[in-house]
């Protein structure tokens, strides 16, 4: 992280919020008095809140301050032990009677995640700089970003979550409005990643300029994130990563080169979900606020209750007996608004586990396989439906084998780094046609196929456009 920064000017004002024991401000240091460049003076602030971590973050900045006497740079330091998303917000805030904040030319960052619900402080804090956020870390990184003078540099590590997905969108626009991206580098390891709000997640490194006109190219590196693993970088088209006429602003991290491989193939596809005449709905039945309509087995007014437990090979699995969910829920007057009328759906899971080997994963609901008229779709599922009725069957085993090819999965891995498939994601995404998912569909007999097949029969179609 260290290493991304570009020349800093000759006196630097440094910040390090969330500090902890003050690793990245030291490493940055260290670098500084190697390369022995122009920097004759270094101002760092540090933000830290845990007590117990204050003695060694003290420590260390004196270990910085003894460096940097060495190689003739003044090193001062402010340690300061207070929530930073508090100080800067009510700072920041056009208040006659706050102390103006701070000014930074470059920032090191490796922020706390956590989530932050409405009616929280930070929340309630941010909201009034104008900052809309659910997580702790784009808190930081919104603030930081206010902080840095125009041409300032901000290195960071955090989730990667903001890069795509309707919670950050407001983050993103702000990020992207403000802050230059020079550089992306992405962590692929699964055994590297760490679990956030238990959805599984990856990091990303960026290195930021703040201003306002983002570089023509940028370079996207990745690596294992295991000790000592090769990094493969290559310089990627901005329009590439945050495409033009994306009112989502969806950063897309094409690292891989099977990413790219999945992105030629998609480049042929132009139809959007919404040209096909589709939609695709979350689950309307949140199973704790129905707690008094949901049943463990079905019986007498009952109507089928499906969640991704009953996904097996390709299609719908019900009743399950002895699965911990249960299967079936009411159909009554106050339950019927959450129902869907029987017909052909294709469903997707919402979450995968680290150990399914897509992020993507898709089954057919076939009404001749289970007598019903209504269904429960339950929340961790996500639904394609035409106007809240079924589907054609060809045109919906067309999309099965579709979003179930690793060519989509690639692809779908260059904008979303963690596990979680939300509708909007699959609203984005561009399909085949009408008639090529058709004549998708119509070659598929049987559903439960090997993974090579199905990506073999997409290939041949996506190939021929
Ligand atoms: C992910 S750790 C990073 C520590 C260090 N920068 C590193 O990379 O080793 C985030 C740190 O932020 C601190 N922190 C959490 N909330 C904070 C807040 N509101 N203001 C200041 N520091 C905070 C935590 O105590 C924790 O040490």
């Amino acid at each position: 992280m260290a290493s991304l920064f570009e020349p800093l000017p000759n006196a630097v004002r440094l910040l390090d919020a969330g500090a902890g024991a003050g690793a990245l401000t030291a490493a940055l240091i260290s670098r500084l008095c190697e390369k022995k460049n122009d920097v004759r003076s270094i101002e760092a602030t540090l933000y830290e809140l845990d007590p117990l971590i204050q003695d060694a973050l003290l420590e260390r900045m004196q270990d910085c301050q003894h460096l940097c006497s060495e190689v003739g740079i003044r090193f001062s330091f402010s340690i300061h032990a207070t929530d930073f998303i508090q100080e800067m917000s009510a700072r920041l805030d056009d208040n006659l009677f706050a102390t103006k904040p701070p000014i930074f030319d470059a920032a090191i960052v490796n922020p706390p995640y956590r989530k932050i619900g409405m009616a929280s402080a930070e929340r309630r804090s941010l909201r009034h700089i104008g900052v809309e956020t659910s997580n702790l870390y784009a808190g930081f990184i919104a603030l930081i970003q206010r902080l840095l003078t125009p041409g300032g540099q901000l290195v960071g590590i955090t989730p990667r979550s903001f890069c795509n997905g309707p919670y950050f969108r407001s983050f993103r626009e702000d990020f992207l409005a403000n802050l230059e991206v020079h550089r992306l580098h992405v962590f692929e390891s699964r055994g590297a990643a760490f679990r956030d709000d238990s959805v599984l997640q990856e990091n990303i490194i960026f290195h930021a300029i703040k201003g306002r006109k983002q570089p023509r190219e940028l370079v996207i590196s990745s690596s294992s994130g295991e000790h000592g693993d090769i990094v493969t970088e290559k310089a990627v088209p901005f329009a590439e990563v945050v495409h033009k006429h994306d009112a989502e602003k969806f950063i897309h991290i094409p690292s891989a080169s099977c990413h790219a491989v999945a992105k030629k193939a998609m480049d042929g596809l132009h139809t959007s979900l919404a040209s096909l005449g589709l939609t695709v709905s979350t689950g309307p039945v949140v199973d704790f606020r129905l707690k008094d309509a949901i049943r463990s087995q079905p019986e007498k007014g009952t109507v089928p209750l499906l969640y991704p437990c009953h996904f097996n090979g390709g299609t719908v699995h019900w009743p399950k007996p002895d699965a911990r969910k249960p299967n079936a829920i009411l159909d009554n007057e106050e339950t019927r608004r959450w129902l869907v009328r029987s017909g052909i759906y294709l469903l997707t899971k919402r979450f995968t586990s680290k150990e399914e080997r897509r992020r993507l994963v898709a089954c057919l609901f076939d009404p001749k396989d289970l007598d019903a008229r209504w269904l429960g779709f339950e929340n961790h599922l996500n639904y394609f439906h035409e106007n809240g009725h079924g589907l054609e069957r060809n045109l919906a085993v067309g999309l099965f084998a579709f979003l179930n090819s690793t060519i989509v999965d690639q692809y779908f891995r260059r904008f979303s780094g963690h596990t979680q498939v939300n509708a909007t994601d699959l609203r984005k995404l561009v399909y085949p046609d009408r008639q090529t998912l058709q004549a998708m569909g119509k070659e598929i007999q049987e559903l439960d196929q090997p993974q090579a097949a199905i990506d073999e029969l997409v290939a041949k179609y996506l190939h021929a456009h």
